[in-house]
Order: C-alpha cells, then sequence, then structure tokens
C-alpha cells in the first residue's frame, strides 16, 4: 500500500495534535451554549477513523447518527452530480454537530446541512478535517476546521481512493 503513496502530506501526530484541538474548540463552543447533549452525525465512510478519535475527545453527553453520502467514484476527478445521500437522521430538537472528512466542492456538506435544517434541530454546526483551498469550498459555511489543504487528491486516516487506502493512518497524496 505504502508503495502507492507519492508522499505524505499530514503525519499522524499532526493529526492527532489537531483533533484534540478541534474536540476543545467543540466543547468549548458547546458549553458556552450552556448544553451539554449533541447529535453527532458522522457522514460515512469518509469520517470513519476521523469521528472515532474526535468524539473521544468531547465529554458531553453524544448521540451517534451515521449518515451516507457518495460522489467520487472509483476517480480523482470532481465530479458535477450532486452528491447521493442515504436516510436521514432524527435530530429534532437536538444540537447536531456534523461531521465529515473533507471540504472539496462543498456540495456534500451544503446538502446535508440543508436537508437537517428541515428536520428542526435546535442548532447546526459543522466539522471536517480537511478543507481544500478552493473558492467553493471557502464559501461553505463551517465551524470547524482541522486543516487547509491544496487541491490535490488526498487518502487516508478515512479517505478513500476507489474503496482503498482508508486505513493508512498518516494523510497522503497517492502517485499520479
Ligand atoms: P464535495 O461534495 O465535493 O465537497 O466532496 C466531498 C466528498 O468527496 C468527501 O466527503 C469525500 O468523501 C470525497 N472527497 C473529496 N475530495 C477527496 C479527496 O481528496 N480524497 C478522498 N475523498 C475525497
Ligand atoms: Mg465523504
Amino acid at each position: 500500500m505504502i508503495r502507492d503513496i507519492d508522499h505524505i502530506l499530514i503525519a499522524r501526530g499532526a493529526i492527532s495534535d489537531r483533533v484534540r484541538d478541534l474536540g476543545e474548540a467543540i466543547t468549548k463552543n458547546l458549553t458556552d451554549i450552556g448544553d451539554t447533549e449533541i447529535a453527532l452525525v458522522a457522514v460515512m465512510t469518509g469520517s470513519l477513523i476521523f469521528v472515532a478519535d474526535l468524539m473521544r475527545h468531547l465529554p458531553m453527553k453524544i448521540q451517534i447518527q451515521l449518515m451516507t453520502a457518495s460522489s467520487y467514484i472509483g476517480k480523482t476527478v470532481r465530479s458535477n452530480n450532486d452528491p447521493m445521500l442515504g436516510k436521514l437522521p432524527d435530530v429534532e430538537g437536538m444540537h447536531v454537530l456534523l461531521v465529515d472528512d473533507i471540504l472539496d466542492s462543498g456540495k456534500t456538506l451544503t446538502r446535508i446541512r440543508s436537508e437537517l435544517e428541515t428536520l428542526q434541530p435546535k442548532s447546526i454546526q459543522s466539522c471536517v478535517l480537511l478543507r481544500k483551498k478552493l473558492q467553493s469550498a471557502m464559501e461553505v459555511p463551517c465551524e470547524h476546521v482541522g486543516f487547509d489543504i491544496e487541491d490535490e487528491f488526498v487518502v487516508g486516516y478515512g479517505l478513500d481512493y476507489n474503496g482503498y487506502y482508508r486505513n493508512l493512518p498518516d494523510i497522503g497524496v497517492i502517485c499520479p
């Protein structure tokens, strides 16, 4: 697997430090709102590892809800298709923390967030581990961002190419 990786972009130590910081920022923010229970909506499958690490830095009462979304299928080139969403979680009356792996075109997070808004949650905030330095991604409302990265296709720490490389502990760029 490691032979397919051109270079490591973010090493596991830096990821884990940043995830801890994100957990602290989210906790402070929710404590300021005064509520101690949230619905954590994790967008599968890319956020699998991120959310598992992040939630262990969140000390409040959490209901985990998984939902699916897919856009890139078997390619590293952005498609113009709208993401396909699975069943929506039940978040009525809850403070929602929406967690995804990466903001790329921003379509996925924008779509999911607007669908969740219709379910009458108390509040919604979003958290992504990565955001590409693209105008479309920067314009999407997102309260918590781990790292801003260049516009290149990355894998590892949950992110895949064609279903592979999710188990790489670091975030890397695959060979062209
Ligand atoms: P968006 O809708 O274009 O923002 O795409 C978001 C989704 O596409 C993410 O949730 C990822 O699953 C996937 N994606 C976007 N960029 C990458 C990448 O560089 N590597 C792996 N998956 C990606
Ligand atoms: Mg995704």
